[in-house]
């Protein structure tokens, strides 16, 4: 069975005084899911130091925004995946669409930062998605495939494997406009059809999460369909009793799922 994960991207928020007050009461929250659900909290990067040492020995992970396309050199304003692993990450966002559309990042560049982070031995969150007009023009699924494809083409599929897929539609991050909870079963369906179709297996055993406007009040009903895994939250992971609260959904539909499998018994 796979194991849900919740990840908070904080994008370029914070200070150091925030990041403590909200840290501790999310931990206060959360501590007592870390078995029921993987965690990990993406900080900008001049604050992992600071979120390593008040993660500690929690159970939840340190996770960054992105990686280098290179392993070192001369390469100004840009952090290796080695480094990262030096302070402590275990998850890396590839591909977060701020990073294609504000950055230019190509299928190809993703790519390579997803081979960064792997090797580095970090899992890599790969993060796919469509825009507005993609979807009208039915091309939702071409454009994730397309992403998906740089990146077994760069690496393999067995590598893919090892990642964790956020599908964060374009049109629904930090818009307030969330995809219904059959969009995102349907196309995280759709997508673990294309892996097994590449690798038989493939689809079914990796974590697929959702990004996108998630909140505590839609958090149930999107993490509730079984092709959902968790989700990579944006702007509630800021407030603690929200990202707490959509934590807590997220293990009450696992217990839910148990409890399903014990009445089947
Ligand atoms: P949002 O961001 O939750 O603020 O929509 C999600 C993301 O960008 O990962």
């Amino acid at each position: 069975m796979r194991k849900p994960i919740l990840i908070a991207n904080w994008k370029m928020n914070g200070s150091l005084h925030s990041n403590q007050a909200l840290l501790v009461r999310i931990l206060a929250k959360l501590r007592p899911l870390r078995k029921t659900i993987d965690m990990a909290i993406c900080p900008p990067f001049p604050y992992l130091f600071q979120v390593r040492d008040l993660l500690g020995y929690t159970g939840l992970s340190l996770g960054a925004q992105n990686a280098s396309v290179a392993a070192s050199g001369a390469h100004t304003g840009e952090v290796s995946a080695t480094m990262l692993r030096e302070m402590g990450c275990r998850y890396v966002l590839v591909g977060h669409s701020e990073r294609r559309a504000l950055y230019h990042e190509s299928d190809r560049d993703v790519a390579a930062r997803f081979r960064q982070v792997l090797s580095a031995g970090m899992t890599p969150v790969l993060c796919v998605g469509e825009t507005l007009g993609e979807r009208e023009q039915g091309q939702t699924m071409a454009t994730i495939e397309r992403q998906l494809q740089a990146v077994i083409d760069e690496t393999g599929m067995a590598d893919l494997a090892a990642s964790v897929i956020a599908y964060e539609p374009v049109w629904a991050i930090g818009t307030g406009r969330t995809a219904t909870p059959e969009q995102v079963s349907e196309t995280h369906r759709t997508i673990r059809q294309f892996l097994d179709g590449c690798q038989a297996g493939a689809g079914e055993a990796l974590r697929i999460v959702y990004g996108g406007s998630v909140k505590a009040s839609n958090a149930a009903a999107l993490f509730q369909s079984p092709e959902v895994d968790g989700g990579l939250i944006g702007g509630a992971s800021l407030q603690a009793d929200e990202f707490s609260d959509i934590g807590a959904a997220l293990a009450s539909t696992l217990a839910e799922a148990d409890c399903e499998c014990d009445t089947l018994d």
